[in-house]
């Protein structure tokens, strides 16, 4: 078993390295345009070992016998698949490659984007003896030495290659999955705290109300940034410039902040009944704050942005901390 990881980890290498030799062939002209179109420059391209795996059925698959791997250790890496007639087949076809790096180093696993046409966007590899998605992050390998104490978490390739490219090199991302609890704990090995960058839509907050919970009963720090006029990181910079962000993450929200936004977010604080139904649900919120400073930071700067009375919103508070114990 030990030889055939040594050997899975190999191919590995070896498709990466055949992906990026198509990418910067006359072949892969298409997948590069596209990857410089998106801002990426070559010094980006070769740090992340992108690549192009060709329109083809079967050019890396002649490429890895060439170099002596059986079709089973193929098999076993996922980078090809078993056909009908019971050959085998390239993977990745006609798409730009990230190739998923271990903190080790070791390639473990791609991603691929298709650029135009059908199928799904992105196509990851399955879990093999050396890749355990739930286990794994994108970019740790970088971001881990940076002397930074927290981790950027966004939700893609994309959005992190663009951050490390424009100086934000603690930026991670999970694997085409929700976080799972490995990853966080995997996340707590190289940082105290965590700032998620999630995408600004709907799936994007979901996971972000998720992520929260998960590094929370971790003990880890979370704050949460809230990008407005883009749909995620990568747009973000390409719209606003790395300033703009850094300015995002000085300002961005604690946890609760995240959830108080949510919650107002849902009423009309312009007029007195808004108000008072906002009032409740926050003080039914607050109350579930265990220490009694924190609650008192919330009430104070509430009672002030809506223009109540702070003792009022406090003892509201206080009544429903005494119905509940
Ligand atoms: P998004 O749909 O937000 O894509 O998925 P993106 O990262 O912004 O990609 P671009 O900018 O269009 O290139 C976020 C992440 O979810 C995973 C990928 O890891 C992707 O980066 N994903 C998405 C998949 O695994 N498969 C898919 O079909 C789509
Ligand atoms: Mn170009
Ligand atoms: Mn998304
Ligand atoms: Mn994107
Ligand atoms: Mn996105």
């Amino acid at each position: 078993a030990a030889r055939l990881k040594t050997r899975i980890l190999e191919i590995n290498r070896q498709s990466a390295r055949f992906f990026y030799s198509c990418l910067i062939s006359p072949q892969g002209k298409p997948a590069l345009d596209y990857l410089h179109e998106r801002g990426l420059n070559d010094k980006t391209i070769r740090r992340f070992g992108l690549g192009f795996a060709p329109q083809s059925w079967d050019a890396l698959t002649r490429h890895l016998k060439a170099q002596g791997f059986s079709e089973q250790e193929m098999l076993a890496a996922s980078v090809v698949a078993r056909g009908r007639k019971g050959g085998v087949y390239d993977q990745f076809r006609g798409r730009v490659m990230f190739p998923i790096i271990d903190i080790r180093g070791n390639v473990i696993a791609f991603g691929g984007r298709v650029m135009e046409g059908s199928g799904p966007k992105y196509l990851n590899s399955p879990d093999t003896p050396v890749f355990k998605k739930s286990r794994n992050l994108f970019a740790l390998n970088i971001a881990k030495s940076t002397k930074e104490e927290r981790l950027l978490l966004a939700e893609g390739y994309m959005d992190v290659i663009a951050l490390h490219q424009a100086g934000f090199e603690n930026a991670v991302a999970t694997l085409g999955t929700a976080l799972t609890d490995e990853q966080a704990r995997l996340m707590s090995q190289y940082a105290k705290q965590i700032i998620i960058a999630y995408d600004s839509d709907g799936p994007g907050q979901t996971a972000t109300k998720r992520a929260i919970n998960i590094f929370n009963e971790i003990g880890l720090q979370v704050k949460v940034l809230s990008m407005q006029g883009a749909k995620d990181p990568d747009e973000f910079i390409k719209k606003f410039g790395r300033d703009r962000f850094r300015l995002l993450i000085e300002g961005s929200a604690n946890a609760l902040e995240f959830e108080l936004q949510k919650i107002r977010s849902q009423f009309d604080l312009s007029t007195s009944d808004g108000k008072v139904a906002y009032l409740k649900e926050f003080a039914s919120y607050i109350a579930g704050i265990k220490n009694p400073i924190e609650r008192d930071v919330y009430i104070a700067r509430t009672a002030g942005e809506l223009e109540v009375g702070r003792e009022a919103i406090a003892s509201q508070v206080d009544y429903i901390i005494r119905r509940r114990t």
